[in-house]
């Protein structure tokens, strides 16, 4: 059964990147400059498939990537411009790819807030991870976005790099504070086993894994004591600049993802579109929604989703949408260790138990198989 009307959140992927860095996971395509006005094709089309299920006011689009920027610049206009209005509209844009007038153009497309991809400031840490930007870069984008007056800025950091020790992780975190960011999003970095990456820097990529829990100390406790709200294990912000799209995710909401390899949650069911473009654009061409892998979720799926993601967050959870999901005899002892608390009728991790994340919202799971037991 259609849900219609009922989504106010929209991710639009983007794929093509102006090449591929090392430690990249992510759906995208290099270069196919030549084939960047037919997707644009293709997803507009996705969107009147889907349309019916979009409310009619939308809270908010991300257009990720890939390089939503490096697509030629009429069609990142045409795309923005075919999007219903929303009241928070993001763009991730890598530094070397904003100029004033990718700036001004955005911000004339209704865009209302740009998450710009820095990672570090650090030459030797940008060589390792394979980035086309520079420092210089980083801070000439962020300025052109100001001057467009784009007043939510956010600023992506990834700690854990191979060859980083804590002083080029102050030394970064210095540098992005300098640009006064309204938003900053520092994540551990991610080496997938059996990649090129993984393989060209196995050994530092140990020794940082040993590090990483320091880091992360390093993050929160700079951040937070330059004034900005750890509102998230991840994402850190100043003047209420939450990210409103990514927050509906943590809060559970349903949403609607367009592009290869975009991913929708959809009342009781979540689908997956193909990652492959010719097999998205060719059928889209045809009339016909593309290739998707579904997957049906049912109350207990979505409980533990919520509590998982809920638990990120520094809001209480409402125990309503997760008693059937929660581990009582595990909430009491964990309370007792101080690293979680129980409220009134919510439930939250202790600034301790956020530390500790994954590990602590595993124990409060029902019935996880193979627990492990958090020492006190
Ligand atoms: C999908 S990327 C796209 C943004 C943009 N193309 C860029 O490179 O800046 C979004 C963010 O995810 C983060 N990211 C990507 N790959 C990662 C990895 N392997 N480990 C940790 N963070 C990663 C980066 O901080 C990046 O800015
Ligand atoms: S530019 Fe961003 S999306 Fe593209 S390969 Fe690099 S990290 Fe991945």
């Amino acid at each position: 059964m259609r849900r219609v009307g009922a989504i106010r959140h929209l991710y639009v992927h983007v794929p093509f990147c102006a090449h591929r860095c090392g430690y990249c996971d992510f759906v995208t395509l290099v270069g196919r400059r030549e084939e960047h006005a037919g997707y644009v094709d293709a997803l507009l089309r996705e969107l009147e498939f889907e349309r019916e299920l979009l409310g009619e006011r939308v809270e908010t689009i991300f257009v990720g990537g890939g390089t939503p920027t490096f697509l030629a610049p009429g069609e990142l206009v045409r795309l923005l411009a075919a999007l219903p209005a929303a009241e928070e509209v993001t763009v991730e844009a890598n530094p070397e790819t904003v100029t004033p007038r990718l700036a001004a153009s955005l911000r004339d497309s209704g865009v209302t807030r740009v998450s710009l991809g820095a990672q570090s400031f650090q030459p030797h840490l940008l060589a390792v991870l394979e980035r086309r930007a520079r420092a210089d870069d980083v801070r000439r984008a962020f300025y052109h976005l100001r001057d467009a007056s784009f007043d939510n800025i956010s600023l992506d950091l990834i700690y854990g790099i191979p060859g980083q020790g804590t002083s080029d992780l102050k030394r970064d975190l210095a540098e992005t504070l300098a640009l006064a960011p309204d938003h900053v999003s520092c994540y551990e970095l991610e080496a997938k086993p059996g990649t090129r990456f993984t393989h060209a820097h196995g050994a530092e990529l140990a020794q940082q894994a040993e590090a990483m829990e320091g880091y992360f100390e390093q993050v929160v406790d700079t951040l937070v004591g330059a004034g900005y709200r750890w509102y998230e294990t991840a994402n850190f912000c100043r003047g209420g600049r939450v990210a409103r799209h990514n927050l509906a995710y943590w809060l559970g909401r349903d949403y609607l993802g367009l592009g290869i390899g975009a991913v929708s949650t959809v009342g009781p069911e979540r689908w997956r579109n193909t990652p492959k473009l010719g097999a998205y654009v060719r059928a889209l061409a045809a009339g016909s929604p593309p290739p998707r892998e579904l997957e049906p979720l049912d109350p207990w799926t979505r409980g533990r989703e919520r509590l998982m993601l809920g638990l990120r967050l520094d809001e209480a959870v409402p125990l309503a949408e997760v008693a059937g999901v929660l581990d009582e005899p595990a909430l009491a002892r964990l309370e007792r260790l101080g690293l979680a608390e129980r409220g009134t009728d919510s439930i939250a991790l202790t600034r301790r138990g956020r530390f500790l994340g994954g590990g602590v919202t595993a124990e409060l799971m029902a019935e996880t198989p193979a627990k492990t037991t958090i020492a006190s």
